[in-house]
Parts: structure tokens; C-alpha cells; sequence
């Protein structure tokens, strides 16, 4: 297997797959052909390696439930063993959706029941988007760049995906405006806007309250539907919280995704959609033919947990506490560690910076490098559907400790040297200096970087 083409079969089962696949071709639907897997959940069999410290995954960090949710968790269960082991209604348990309501009401945002879909994790919640909305060929907006795992999900369904890019302070509306126009005059009309304002996986960044509110503005001006995603508000360690769109909106033109994931447990698999009572009901009907209903088990799970209201605030506060060291660790490693040339984003929550490095780094090519030395990152392309991104990529600081996340970063400021130092050889030009740049970074649009590869990296098999 080589890692360098994001293709995570080993050899012998690669070949057999060829073979499979010229059996069933005439078979596969046409969408199979624009489906790709995701740059993060390719690497998720990579990073389980123990020796690997990984800087991929958007993983929480569960290893610190308090003892007495573990223990709400497992009673809830036998009390309730009937409910928990039984189909529910598809869009779920009301009890569930008061639960919801009160998690929503955190962050200040209030909607009905009728408004509600639990959802098997936010990811099924994109994808029902795209169920009840996208037609092939239909122009979905998206921030460049944007959530890896959605990125999938729109290619399957055909979604022609226009990225807009970003800054600082999140999605740029004034090109947002322009491509609107630019669209209507060639008589187009986009499915939905696709956006993350806040904390945005995967660069890290929030759109400002400025920007939010024109945002809902022009949405209401254009009949545009806004599809805000939103797993990580609620993990604010700086600066005041921000209205939701949503609570901006009232519930005409946004369309609310939420997850406990990262709240609460990712492998409950819970999440859910506030959408326009007439939206809500298509995509219920989507899920139905999808899964029925997500597990009741989990959400007799979710309920017990948010049963005990002062416990779950509690455990958010210590996860926001222990995240923002994370960062803090990242941080001042990738001060260190980083060569002259490179920039990153600065979260003030939420999961995830984005590094962007000089312009003769690829980053694909990088993460065969970086395996070697044990340690993964999620490459920039990933989070673009038109091959940006070469020169970025997304770290995640909720992972793994601060020890782990400072050997992690030196290790990739390692190999990005090493590969700078070797390009300069080549144009006989020294790239990377003693004295290496300190302080923060101007912060240029995100996608300023050029794509595409001038460091091009040996293909080479990765040691299982
Ligand atoms: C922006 C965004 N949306 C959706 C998801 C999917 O989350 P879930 O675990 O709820 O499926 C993630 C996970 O990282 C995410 O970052």
C-alpha cells in the first residue's frame, strides 16, 4: 500500500478488489463513480497503531467521563431496558428532544419538537441534507475549507460544490454576495449553503456577529437555505458566545445540525436537525429508509445524561478546561517547531487549527513522510472538493495529551524542514534559516496557497 495516493488497501486485497470491481462494474450505480472515502477516515486505520501519535482525527477526548454520568449511563440502561432495546419513533424520543432543547437553549438558541430529527450522528444528519436537497448537478456552497467528512457525502451525491473562502472571521460575505449574483445571472440557484460558523472544522476559525447577521440577511433576501453546522459552540474557551444562526434566523432559512459527540460520547452516535417544520418532515421520511431510527440504546443514554443538568455542565467545563491546555500546547510548539514561512489559525475553541506552510510543501506527499516518523495530520486537500488545500493541513489538539501534541508537532516541523532543506539543495537556494520566525501570523485568506506539488516525496510502502 502506498499512503501517498490516500488509497488504505493493502496490496493483496487491493489486487482482489481490482478483480471484484471489473466483476460488479456494469452493476454500480452511476453516483459510485464520484464517490471518494474521506482523507480523515482513511487514516484512522494508521493512526490505531500505538506508536503513531495522531494529530488526524477529530476525536474527543472520553477517557475522563465523571464516575457518577458512567454511572447514570449503565442504570439508565437496566432501568429503562425495555425502551432502550426496542424501535423508537423515527424522528425520536421525546424525551430526547427535551433534551435537545435544553443542550440548544445552552448556547441560547429555542425551537419546537416539531422542528427536531434525532439523527445517527451529525454526519447522517449531512448526509439527509443532501438526501431531501440535492439533485447531480446541483450547486451547493461550502466554506473553503470545509469539514473532510462532508466533503464525501456532497461528492456521492453529485452536489457541483463551489468553496468560498475564509478569514479570520469566518466565511467571506461579500464574495458570497458576489457568487450569488454571479450564479442568478446564469440563472442558477444553489441547494444550500453549507457553513460551520463556529470554531469551523477545520480551520478553527468563527464568523464574527457582524458577519452573521448579514449572512441571515442576505439569506432571507436570496430564499437561500443556510445549512449551519454546528458541533462545537458549546466548547468555548475564550471570548463571549455568539447567537447562533438559527437564533439570528428564527427558523426560516437555516437549517441547525448538532451532535453529542463531542459533548458528550462520539460513539453514542447521536445527533440531530432543527429544520423548517416542512424540511424536517422530508428528511424524516429520508431516515426512515435509511436506518428507521437511530439506537435507542444511546438515547436512553443521551436522556439520562442531560437528566442531570449541573453534571453535564460540569463536564463540559472540564473538557473546555483540558482542550484549551491542548491548544495552548499546540500552540507554542508550532512556534517552535515550524519553519520561517508558516501559519496557522488561532482557535479560541472548538477542536482543530489549520496550518498552512510554504508554498513547496504538498502535504499529501508530506504525510508519508510524517508516518514514518509516527506521527499523522489530516492533508488540506481533504477539505476541498477542487484540489486546494496541497500546502495546508488540519491539526486536532482533543486527541491526545499536551506531551503527545509537542512531540507531535516537533516531529512534523522535522519533516517539513527536512523536505525544505531538500528543496533548497535542489534549486541550490537555502530555504529554511537559523533563525526561525517567532510571534504570531499575519492571517492571509486561508486558501491563499498555490496547489499542487513542487517537493514531490519517494511513493513508498508504509510498515504495518
Ligand atoms: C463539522 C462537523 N460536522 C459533523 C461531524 C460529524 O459528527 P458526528 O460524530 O456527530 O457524526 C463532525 C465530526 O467531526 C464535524 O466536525
Amino acid at each position: 500500500m502506498t499512503v501517498d495516493d490516500g488509497n488504505s488497501t493493502p496490496p493483496v486485497a487491493q489486487g482482489t478488489a481490482t478483480r471484484d470491481l471489473e466483476r460488479y462494474a456494469a452493476l454500480f450505480a452511476a453516483r459510485t463513480g464520484s464517490m471518494k472515502s474521506s482523507a480523515m477516515r482513511d487514516l484512522m486505520a494508521i493512526t490505531e497503531r500505538p506508536e503513531v501519535i495522531s494529530l488526524a482525527g477529530g476525536l474527543p477526548d472520553v477517557s475522563h467521563l465523571p464516575p457518577a454520568m458512567l454511572d447514570a449511563i449503565t442504570t439508565s440502561v437496566s432501568t429503562h431496558a425495555v425502551r432502550a432495546l426496542q424501535y423508537g419513533p423515527t424522528e425520536g424520543m421525546a424525551k430526547v428532544h427535551e433534551a435537545i432543547q435544553v443542550v440548544m437553549a445552552e448556547e441560547g438558541t429555542l425551537v419546537d419538537s416539531g422542528e427536531l430529527l434525532v439523527t445517527t450522528g451529525g454526519q447522517q444528519a449531512i448526509d439527509l441534507v443532501c438526501k431531501t436537497l440535492v439533485d447531480p448537478g446541483d450547486i451547493v456552497l461550502a466554506e473553503g475549507p470545509t469539514y473532510p467528512g462532508a466533503v464525501p457525502t456532497f461528492q456521492a451525491y453529485q452536489a457541483d460544490v463551489r468553496q468560498l473562502q475564509m478569514d479570520d472571521d469566518g466565511l467571506d460575505i461579500d464574495l458570497l454576495e458576489q457568487t450569488l449574483d454571479e450564479l442568478a445571472a446564469e440563472g442558477k440557484r444553489p441547494k444550500f449553503l453549507y457553513t460551520i460558523p463556529t470554531f469551523q472544522n477545520p480551520a478553527g476559525v468563527t464568523m464574527s456577529l457582524e458577519r452573521r447577521k448579514r449572512l441571515v440577511k442576505l439569506a432571507a433576501e436570496r430564499e437561500l437555505l443556510v445549512v449551519e453546522d454546528s458541533p462545537y459552540s458549546l466548547l468555548r474557551f475564550e471570548g463571549e458566545s455568539l447567537p447562533t444562526l438559527r437564533t439570528l434566523d428564527g427558523g426560516n432559512f437555516v437549517i441547525y445540525l448538532g451532535t453529542f459527540s463531542k459533548i458528550l460520547a462520539a460513539g453514542l452516535r447521536i445527533g440531530w436537525v432543527a429544520a423548517p417544520r416542512a424540511i424536517r418532515q422530508k428528511m424524516n421520511i429520508g431516515k426512515a429508509g435509511s436506518d428507521l431510527c437511530s439506537s435507542s440504546i444511546s438515547q436512553v443514554v443521551v436522556e439520562a445524561c442531560i437528566a442531570d443538568l449541573d453534571l453535564w455542565r460540569t463536564y463540559l467545563d472540564e473538557l473546555r478546561e483540558r482542550y484549551q491546555g491542548r491548544r495552548d500546547a499546540m500552540l507554542d510548539s508550532l512556534e517552535h517547531a515550524m519553519p520561517e514561512g508558516s501559519r496557522w489559525t488561532r482557535p479560541r475553541g472548538g477542536l482543530f487549527l489549520w496550518v498552512t506552510l510554504p508554498e513547496q510543501i504538498d502535504t499529501t506527499n508530506l504525510l508519508a513522510r510524517a508516518l514514518r516518523a509516527n506521527v499523522a495530520f489530516v492533508p488540506g486537500r481533504g477539505a476541498y472538493t477542487d484540489g486546494r488545500g496541497g500546502d495546508s493541513m488540519r491539526l486536532n489538539y482533543s486527541g491526545v495529551d499536551e506531551a503527545e501534541i509537542r512531540e507531535g508537532v516537533r516531529r512534523i516541523g522535522a519533516v517539513v524542514t527536512e523536505q525544505l532543506e531538500l528543496y533548497g539543495e535542489m534549486v541550490g537556494e537555502p530555504l529554511v534559516r537559523q533563525e526561525r520566525r517567532r510571534g504570531p501570523r499575519e492571517t492571509p485568506p486561508l486558501d491563499a496557497g498555490t496547489p499542487g506539488s513542487l517537493v514531490q516525496f519517494p511513493q513508498r510502502r508504509v510498515n504495518r
